[in-house]
């Protein structure tokens, strides 16, 4: 089975212009939960997987102390392209690349749980203005495919990288969207 297929040449938003590799999702098409980041940072760009530079790492080892491994899971990205100097990704090309493939990808998986990577990925699907701290674990529903499906945002990884003291917040948050996922 296939899923979230992203087109290599992708020419349709500005942030192609600079991008090394697309960054599609990686996981099984089967899922129970999507983890979707913000967009791919210098490793992901040059490797095209996501997640695969430190705040990858603080991921997996967030996984792993739940008892999951990261090939169980859907790890993907809001937009497929690096952002120029990392900054956050813009409306218009989130726009573009989401109704492109995450929309696709998440129809095609159909999961049980979707989990937003920190606040850019949170207000795009649920458009809050409350602080992250309010925002945290606790259980949405979005529609995919037609189905309500549980959403829970957790801190994005790389909230950790400066902060060791965040690490803790965010593992919990990882295990609560697992919990929901019925995987931890
Ligand atoms: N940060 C993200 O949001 N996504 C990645 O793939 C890597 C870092």
């Amino acid at each position: 089975m296939s899923c979230g297929k992203v087109d290599p040449k992708c020419p349709n938003c500005r942030l192609s212009k600079n991008r090394t590799k697309v960054v599609p999702g990686t996981g099984p098409c089967d899922a129970k939960i999507v983890f979707i980041g913000e967009a791919p940072g210098k490793d992901e760009d040059l490797k095209g997987q996501p997640f695969v530079g430190r705040a990858g790492k603080i991921l997996d080892d967030a996984l792993e102390s739940a008892g999951v491994s990261r090939n169980r899971v859907r790890i993907t990205n809001l937009v497929k392209c690096r952002p120029p100097k990392n900054r956050r990704p813009r409306k218009d090309e989130t726009i573009t690349c989401t109704s492109l493939y995450l929309d696709r990808e998440l129809q095609e998986i159909a999961p049980e749980v979707v989990c937003a990577l920190g606040q850019t990925v949170a207000k795009h699907f649920v458009g809050t203005r409350e602080s992250m701290s309010k925002m945290v674990g606790k259980e949405s529903q979005i529609i995919i495919a037609g189905r309500p499906t549980k959403f829970i945002i957790a801190y994005h990884p790389a909230a950790c990288l400066y902060q060791r003291k965040n690490l803790s917040g965010f593992r919990a948050s990882i295990r609560t969207a697992l919990v929901a996922a019925d995987m931890a």
